[in-house]
């Protein structure tokens, strides 16, 4: 009985390669006496990360490693490490060493002792915990992203926006298909995709300075938070990929516009000539922005990557313009007096086709 596997610590990973070591060795000693093993899920980080963390699994082969390839974001990057161990228990940490490992045992020991609680969440917001060296900034920033976690959030969490957490491993494969696994917030995925509340019990722990590497918190990803908020008040009726894609689409038109006028307008070209130019910015600009954004977790990168996911999204849409003029065509014929329910059909309908296509084709999802 002794040598079962107790615990699976998960740490995301990108390019941490300077705080790998001392948190294998820092997890050591906060572990002793506990069965538990390492899982590093690295996106393939252009430092070298993976390949450092594998040096010390040969070693040490309760350290492993997972190096996932063209794709980024640290909430599915969690789902995917904590999908992949035999232990009954895991739990989540950041690989830059701010959060506290010495309250790992405890968090264990909670929930070995009560067979009713389902999380055991690190915070800085009960009493004994802290942000630690917080400029005003941040604490504001945060203190909103709390204050908007509780539109979609029902338990009475402190500290929602945790990352510093420790679950039953089953819970975690029960909820995966009804994650988002957009973006930072894993924690408040997890308890909000849960159908039934988790019970859950926090424990104080003071949020250390990160010494080596740096954030990877900017301001994509503080819109993937928005997303991900959206997704879990309205995700059920619009898709949030959906709703991005058709936003784009919308600020595509404008481009589209734009070009037109400049064009036909004010240098006098010819209306056609004007309306071709005008609608390959408007794909173009479209592409761009849905691969930085909408696709950001599977973004095409490189010049040949990039040239072949344009053409294909470029074919994809003009055949949905031509799907577009069809159908609004067909109703306007049908009912003279219904021309702008006509053209909403003819636009939903090729907004539908464009996402679907290109999502498949262009992003090979
Ligand atoms: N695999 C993977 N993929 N790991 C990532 C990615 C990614 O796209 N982005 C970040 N990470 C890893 C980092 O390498 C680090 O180990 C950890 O996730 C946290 O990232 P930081 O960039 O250091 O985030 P932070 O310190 O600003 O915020 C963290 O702490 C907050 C307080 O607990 C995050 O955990 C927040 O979610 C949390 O609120
Ligand atoms: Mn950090």
């Amino acid at each position: 009985m002794k040598d079962l596997l107790e615990l699976a610590v998960v740490i995301p990973t990108f390019n941490e390669i300077g705080n790998v070591p001392t948190l294998v060795a820092k997890l050591d000693a906060a572990l002793q006496g506990r069965n538990w093993e390492a899982i590093f899920v690295d996106d393939d980080s252009p430092d070298g990360t993976a390949q450092a963390a594998r040096e010390i699994a040969r070693l040490d082969r309760r350290v492993r490693v997972i190096q996932r390839i063209g794709r980024r974001g640290l909430s599915s990057a969690c789902i995917e490490g904590m999908c992949a161990t035999a232990a009954p228990v895991v739990a989540v940490i950041d690989g830059d060493l701010q959060h506290d490992e010495t309250i790992l045992p405890k968090m264990l020991d909670a929930l070995q002792a009560d067979e009713a609680l389902d999380v055991v969440i690190g915070s800085r917001f009960v009493d004994g915990g802290c942000t630690g060296d917080w400029d005003r900034d941040r604490v504001a920033k945060s203190a909103f992203a709390t204050k908007l976690s509780r539109r979609v959030l029902k338990a009475d969490l402190s500290d929602p926006m945790s990352g510093f957490f420790m679950i039953r491993t089953q819970i975690v494969r029960e909820l995966s298909p009804h994650l988002n696994a957009i973006g930072f917030k894993i924690l408040l995925d997890l308890m909000t995709g849960s159908p039934k509340p988790l019970k859950f019990l926090e424990l104080p722990y003071t949020f250390r300075v990160r010494t080596e590497g740096e954030s990877k918190l900017d301001h994509v990803v503080a819109m993937e938070y928005l997303i991900a908020i959206y997704d879990r008040m309205f995700g059920r009726v619009v898709p949030v990929r959906f709703a991005m894609f058709s936003a784009i689409g919308a600020l595509g038109a404008g481009v589209h516009f734009l070009f037109l006028g400049i064009l036909f307008k004010e240098l006098g070209m010819s209306f056609i000539g004007a309306t071709i130019v005008a609608t390959i910015a408007a794909m173009t600009f479209n592409f761009f922005l849905n691969n930085a954004l909408t696709y950001r977790d599977s973004r095409l990168k490189g010049a040949k990557e990039l040239f072949d996911g344009w053409v294909t999204f470029c074919i994809v849409c003009s055949v949905g313009a031509v799907a577009n003029v069809g159908v609004a065509a067909f109703l306007y014929d049908a009912r003279a007096d219904t021309w702008a329910f006509s053209a909403l059909s003819g636009i939903l309908v090729s907004a539908v086709w464009n996402y679907a296509l290109s999502s498949r084709f262009t992003w090979g999802r």
